[in-house]
């Protein structure tokens, strides 16, 4: 066993301080020791996108990182992004735009997907990503596929996925977030 650190990060809003020992990733601290199992693991190499989270607003693949490096930055997981009584516009784009099957990509796709928006200043912003700013662009769907080329699907919901992406890009500010 490797000594632990003690690691303290906001989570979805809410402080919180892990002892950890310094090889657990963040995916594993999020999902085994926070309960917080939406974030999925696919590859766990950093091949299919299923663990992304946004860091400070910023999409990182949680199961390359170790949470250690993440001492006192603010994680964002698909359960703070909203829930059946308030989903996020982009939760309800998904249903909308049949953006998944079987649903496990669809985490990593969501929070990707916010991440990548944020990058390039397309739609509004959202909690998690106020703070980012960028030229506003408009994203081609061949765009949207390139620059969400890092999640993967299986059931290759592909169409619906960038259907919802390309509804929330188009969205007038104020009206998402
Ligand atoms: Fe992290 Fe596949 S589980 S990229
Ligand atoms: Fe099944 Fe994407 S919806 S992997």
């Amino acid at each position: 066993r490797q000594p632990v650190v003690e690691v303290r990060m906001r989570v979805n809003g809410v402080m919180e301080s892990l002892d950890l020992e310094p090889r657990v990733s963040l995916l594993d601290a999020l999902r085994e020791r926070l309960g917080l199992t939406g974030t999925k693991k696919g590859c766990n190499q950093g091949a299919c996108g299923a663990c992304t989270v946004l860091v400070d607003g910023e999409r990182i693949n949680s199961c390359l990182a170790l949470a250690v490096q993440y001492d006192g930055r603010e994680i964002t997981t698909i359960e703070g992004l909203g829930d059946g009584e308030r989903a996020h516009p982009l939760q309800s784009a998904f249903v909308r735009n049949d953006g998944f099957q079987c649903g496990y990509c669809t985490s990593g796709q969501i929070c990707s997907a916010i991440g990548m928006l944020a990058e390039h200043g397309a739609g509004a912003p959202s909690a998690a990503t106020e703070h980012l700013s960028a030229d506003t662009i408009e994203l081609s769907d061949a765009e949207i596929r390139e620059r969400m080329s890092g999640n993967l699907c299986r059931c290759g919901a592909y169409n619906g996925i960038v259907g919802a992406i390309r509804e929330v890009a188009a969205a007038v500010p104020g009206e998402i977030g």
